[in-house]
């Protein structure tokens, strides 16, 4: 028996379709986009920017050349970070961020650059909008927010805060790690200004591509300086989009990847996979909320999640009761505190952290009703 419920670390198993395609793309094209003249660059180039086409539209993102690609969301969050950031400016965060936020954020800070405010969160891990909205400051120069959690699988009101963030002519910064290709996300809608995306989690392509989408009022500085394909007479680095954000050559093994994810997703419907999903999830929880002696940690049923299920027990440590799903049930989950101590700080779950279980679209019932068995199981013999 073989389960895996940590499809938050990234999903698996990858639609055929996905691999199938970068397949095609490694053994009969693969040419060097933006590189060469010939047939097979020139095939690349056009799988790349008609990615990026797909990307603007499922984002509704201004425009493709404001679509840049990058290994991950971490690296996506320091080029919108350190590219837009200056020294005196002030930033507004929530107590549920990823390390990938907080972290690049602590680094400007600890060089004097930048002040930080760190609103709290509810119980639930949801932001305090009366607090956000008393954080802004004269030099407040935008707001980073996690949209989905990772750990409770809170979503945050992104819609209001990125209205608050419109009328104070803030920069509104959106991590969508967990949530692309799981909620519909309309960047000119929901007052986005930078998006971020990775693109191995819900939007089923490989490790090692993600990337971010932004608008006019974002006029992101290149971190990293190289060969572009671009202006090649030129010393200094174009300063045009994509190519000022995106040196050397393009993951576009991972692109063709990302593509054919967004082609699953689209051909399965996201309000599909969404339903499906949370009904899964919902149902998880329903079940787990019975078993004695087990927190869930995760927001009131009925309310729109992630799915994704942080549970805690005195009886054992989080690693404990991972490993024994593991080694004796072939369940695969995450422990510890998932790169998000701050959401485990909101939780009370600092800093033993938790069991996560995280459901992509290939997950049934029967796997769950086998999970929930396995528990109960691990628990009661724990409690003799
Ligand atoms: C909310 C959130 N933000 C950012 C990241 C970082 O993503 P990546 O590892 O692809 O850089 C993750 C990864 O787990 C995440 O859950």
């Amino acid at each position: 028996m073989q389960i895996y419920l940590d499809n938050s670390a990234t999903s698996w198993p990858k639609p055929k379709s996905v691999v199938e395609a970068i397949s095609t793309f490694m053994t009969d094209y693969g040419g060097s986009p933006g590189r060469s003249g010939h047939k097979k660059a020139i095939q690349s180039a056009r799988m790349v920017y008609e990615t990026r086409e797909m990307l603007a539209n499922f984002f509704n993102a201004p425009s493709s050349d404001r679509v840049v690609f990058t290994q991950n969301s971490t690296l996506a969050l320091n080029i919108a970070l350190k590219g837009l950031l200056k020294k005196g400016d002030h930033v507004i965060v929530s107590n549920a961020e990823h390390n990938s936020v907080i972290r690049p954020l602590r680094h400007l800070e600890n060089q004097g650059l930048i002040n930080i405010t760190v609103v709290p969160c509810n119980n639930e891990g949801i932001i305090d909008l009366e607090a956000f909205a008393n954080s802004f400051k004269p030099n407040t120069k935008l707001v980073a927010c996690i949209h989905g959690s990772n750990v409770s699988g809170a979503i945050q009101p992104i819609d209001k805060i990125g209205e608050i963030c419109k009328k104070m002519n803030v920069l509104f910064v959106v991590d969508a790690a967990q949530t692309a290709g799981f909620l519909d996300i309309d960047m000119k809608l929901q007052n986005i200004d930078v998006l971020t995306f990775t693109g191995h989690k819900k939007l089923y392509g490989p490790t090692g591509i993600g990337g971010l989408c932004f608008n006019e009022k974002a006029e992101i500085e290149n971190l990293i300086q190289g060969g572009s394909g671009s202006k090649s007479e030129a010393e200094t680095h174009p300063d045009f989009y994509p190519d000022k954000l995106e040196a050397g050559t393009l993951n576009t093994v991972g692109i063709v990847g990302l593509k054919a994810g967004l082609e699953y997703i689209q051909a399965k419907g996201i309000d599909n996979i969404r339903k499906n999903l949370t009904e899964l999830t919902d149902y998880f929880i329903e079940n787990l909320l019975e078993i004695p002696k087990i927190k869930v940690h995760v927001p009131s049923l009925g309310k729109l999640r992630l799915p994704v299920i942080s549970i805690s027990t005195d009886l054992m440590y989080p690693d404990e009761l991972s490993r024994i799903l593991d080694t004796e049930y072939g369940i695969m989950t995450r422990h510890g505190l998932h790169c998000s101590p701050l959401a485990h700080k909101s939780l009370g779950t600092f800093p033993n952290g938790t069991t996560r279980f995280s459901l992509g679209c290939f997950n049934t019932k029967d796997e769950i009703e086998y999970t929930v068995k396995a528990i109960k199981k691990i628990i009661s013999d724990k409690n003799i």
